[in-house]
């Protein structure tokens, strides 16, 4: 899914990630994939819009500027997932505490956006759950993308030469 988001809001969403979404480190997920054929860039810059919206179009009350960086930097851990990588143990649990190191190192962080890069995996992580709105925005966001990104943008994935001649 894509919010609808206006002009003003686009440009509004823009700011919040300047100098956030296009360092070097930042520009690095688009070399892994998140889910489907979306790379990890993709899904949280997704996210950020997402959550942007539904703090727009619900009232939420939600800090903004938090809330879009937090939501941007939730899956910041850098690397392919489908790879194995025994030293980061289950991926689904350990990702948020990866994710959060990263960006204790590269950025300055507030509390709201700790909060929610490490609980954006609640329930599964049950021990940290999302202790603000904002992290509470989004976890349920990240949700609504990865169901659609795992079920509905798949196709890039088919080669084509196994696609030629479906119907
Ligand atoms: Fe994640
Ligand atoms: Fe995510």
């Amino acid at each position: 899914m894509q919010p609808n988001l206006t002009e003003e809001e686009l440009k509004c969403l823009a700011a919040y990630l300047d100098g956030w979404a296009d360092t070097a480190d930042a520009l690095r997920m688009r070399q892994y994939i998140q889910h489907g054929c979306v790379t990890t860039y993709e899904h949280c810059m997704r996210v950020a819009a997402i959550s942007f919206w539904l703090n727009r179009r619900l009232n939420l009350g939600c800090d903004e500027a938090s809330l879009v960086r937090g939501a941007f930097l939730h899956d910041f851990y850098l690397y392919d997932w489908h790879e194995p990588h025994p030293e980061a143990g289950l991926h689904g649990f350990s990702h948020p505490a990866i994710a959060l190191a990263n960006a204790e190192q590269r950025y300055t962080l507030n509390d709201r956006e700790r909060n929610v890069i490490r609980s954006h995996m609640w329930p599964l992580t049950l021990l940290t759950p999302p202790r603000c709105r904002e992290a509470a925005v989004v976890c349920v966001a990240d949700k609504m993308s990865s169901a659609t990104e795992t079920l509905f943008e798949r196709q890039r994935m088919i080669p084509a030469a196994q696609t030629s001649g479906r119907n």
